[in-house]
């Protein structure tokens, strides 16, 4: 018996699998369709007898049937998504067909593999969604953090469709009685980040002495979770979380966008110092994001009571992890810096 993981080439996919091999003796599929951010290197030490690799998309229900038949699948997580809000908001399609249409096709197939089980096999059967706090919108600085029972209210066209993928995914809990647990975490960063993302694309600027890019005045807010604490998370919810019932996972670490880069640049300063200058000088403010979100915090009191789980890392070592890995591992990065992704910024940033 195996499990599958959707997206398991992408960010936090990655890491969750290398989190997930080192502890579980379970066959591990990994389906992934390969899109821009996705990377099937990030994976490639692992051992064919604990895991295979299967290229494709969650929309395509055969499949994704043949995947859970074949391989007498017990659990399935989905991280399979578009991710980054500025592609969403130049065009939305893509975030529609995978995250809206792929969450529904992934949650057929699994309807009806599930319905095909023993009483025993659908009693340990569990279908992890993994969503974000993007989900309840935009807070103010001083409103209480979100908890599991706010409204959703997604303010982008990313969010939306992650909003409308884990309403899917909680109808077919009530409804078909499918097995699923829906998390929704904070912003993640660590090792395998695609460089779109702000704290990616931050130290690969400033170790390339290039602009690193402010939107607005710098002051929104986001809570950062190291993404091995996210993938902690997620196994304790897999083995310990109820049927029907979403849990929100943070880092406890909320701290504006400038804040945050200047605090990357101090630890660039010491780590690897320029010629009496300071990283901080590459820092340039931009046109801002449209319908930018303030500030997304979680109430993580559930999770922490009921699955006693906590993050290990604050911002400071977690970040320091984070550069040491970037600092390391330059060949990756430039792999990822190629036509395509100049191309983005480009446009982005113009
Ligand atoms: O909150 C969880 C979400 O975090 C995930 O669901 C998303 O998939 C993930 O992309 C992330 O969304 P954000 O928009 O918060 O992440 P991003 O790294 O794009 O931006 C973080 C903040 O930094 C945000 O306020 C926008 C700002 N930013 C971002 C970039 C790329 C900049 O100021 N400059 C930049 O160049």
């Amino acid at each position: 018996m195996s499990i599958l993981v959707t997206g398991g080439a992408g960010f936090i996919g990655s890491n969750f699998i290398l989190k997930w091999n080192s502890i579980h003796n379970e066959k591990i599929i990994n389906l992934d369709n390969l899109n821009y951010a996705s990377n099937q290197n990030n994976l490639a030490g692992l051992s064919s007898s604990k895991y295979e690799f299967v290229k494709g998309s969650i929309n395509n229900q055969k499949l994704v049937s043949n995947i859970l038949r074949k391989n007498k699948i017990k659990k399935i997580i989905n991280f399979a998504a578009e991710t980054h809000v500025d592609r969403s908001i130049k065009n939305a399609s893509n975030f529609i067909r995978t995250n809206i249409n792929g969450t529904f096709n992934l949650l057929e197939a699994t309807r009806n593999y599930f319905h095909n089980l023993s009483i025993a096999r659908q009693s340990e059967f569990r279908f992890l969604h993994v969503s974000t706090d993007e989900v309840f919108g935009s807070l103010k600085k001083n409103d209480k953090p979100a908890s599991e029972s706010n409204a959703m209210n997604p303010n982008n066209p990313y969010s939306a469709s992650k909003a409308s993928s884990d309403h899917l995914v909680r109808a077919y809990n009530k409804t078909y009685k499918v097995p699923a647990i829906i998390s929704n975490c904070t912003n993640n960063y660590g090792p395998f980040q695609f460089p779109e993302k702000l704290i990616p694309l931050i130290i690969s600027n400033a170790i390339n002495e290039k602009k690193l890019p402010i939107y607005g005045n710098g002051k929104q807010i986001r809570d950062w979770i190291y993404v091995e604490d996210h993938c902690d998370a997620l196994i304790d919810i897999l083995h310990k979380g109820k049927i029907g019932e979403k849990y929100n996972v943070g880092g406890s670490s909320e701290i504006t966008n400038l804040n945050l880069v200047k605090k990357i640049c101090k630890i660039l300063d010491k780590k690897i110092p320029k010629n009496k200058k300071k990283y901080s000088e590459l820092i340039s403010f931009v046109k801002d994001r449209p319908g930018h979100d303030q500030r997304y915090s979680l109430d993580c009191s559930k999770i922490r009571k009921k699955l006693n789980w906590k993050p290990r890392e604050n911002l400071n070592t977690g970040l320091i992890k984070t550069i040491n890995w970037y600092l390391n591992n330059q060949g990756w990065l430039k792999k990822n810096i190629n036509s395509n992704f100049r191309k983005w910024v480009k446009e982005n940033y113009k």
